[in-house]
C-alpha cells in the first residue's frame, strides 16, 4: 500500500523524474525502502532496478534509513588527502555509529559520499544542506551539538 505523502508526490511529478521523486520522498523524511521504491517504480511505469540505480548512484540520496539530521562526509581524493579519515573516525566516536547507520534515537545518521563541491575547504561535510570544511576531529563535537 503506497504511503500517502508518497502519493501525493507521485500525484504533482507526472513528467515521472525520478530523480525529483526520489528527492522529495527522502526530503519529506521517508526512508527509500524497498517497498516504497517499488510503490514509486509501479507508480511511474519503470522496473525497481531503474529506480534503485537513482536512488544509490546520487549522493544526495540514500537507500539506507535516514536520520532526522543527515551527515555526508566527502570520502573523495583531496578530502582524503586531507585527513578525512580522522574526522571520520572522530563522528563515528560522536555518534557511536559507522557510516551507513543511523542513531537509536533517528536525530543522525551518516554517510560517506562523493565530493560535495566543497575542495576548497577539504576536509568537508554537509549536514543537511549546511556545509561544513577545514573540519578537524576537534570541531566535530561543537557542531554536532548544533543539533543535538
Ligand atoms: S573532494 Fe571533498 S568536497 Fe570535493
Amino acid at each position: 500500500m503506497v504511503n500517502n505523502v508518497v502519493r501525493e508526490i507521485l500525484a504533482h511529478h507526472k513528467n515521472g523524474n525520478l530523480i525529483s521523486i526520489l528527492k522529495e520522498v527522502q526530503d519529506n523524511r521517508i526512508d527509500l525502502s524497498k517497498d516504497v521504491m517499488m510503490d514509486i517504480a509501479k507508480s511511474v511505469g519503470v522496473s525497481f532496478s531503474d529506480v534503485y540505480e537513482i536512488a544509490s548512484f546520487y549522493s544526495f540520496l540514500s537507500t539506507e534509513p535516514i536520520g532526522k539530521n543527515v551527515i555526508r562526509i566527502c570520502k573523495s581524493i583531496p578530502c582524503f588527502m586531507k585527513s578525512c579519515d580522522v574526522v571520520i573516525k572522530a563522528i563515528e566516536k560522536e555518534l557511536g555509529i559507522k557510516p551507513g547507520e543511523i542513531t537509536a534515537d533517528k536525530k543522525f545518521s551518516f554517510h560517506l559520499t562523493n565530493c560535495i563541491g566543497a575542495c576548497d575547504i577539504a576536509p568537508a561535510m554537509m549536514i543537511n544542506k549546511k556545509r561544513y570544511g577545514n573540519l578537524t576531529p576537534g570541531k566535530i563535537a561543537q557542531i554536532l551539538d548544533e543539533y543535538k
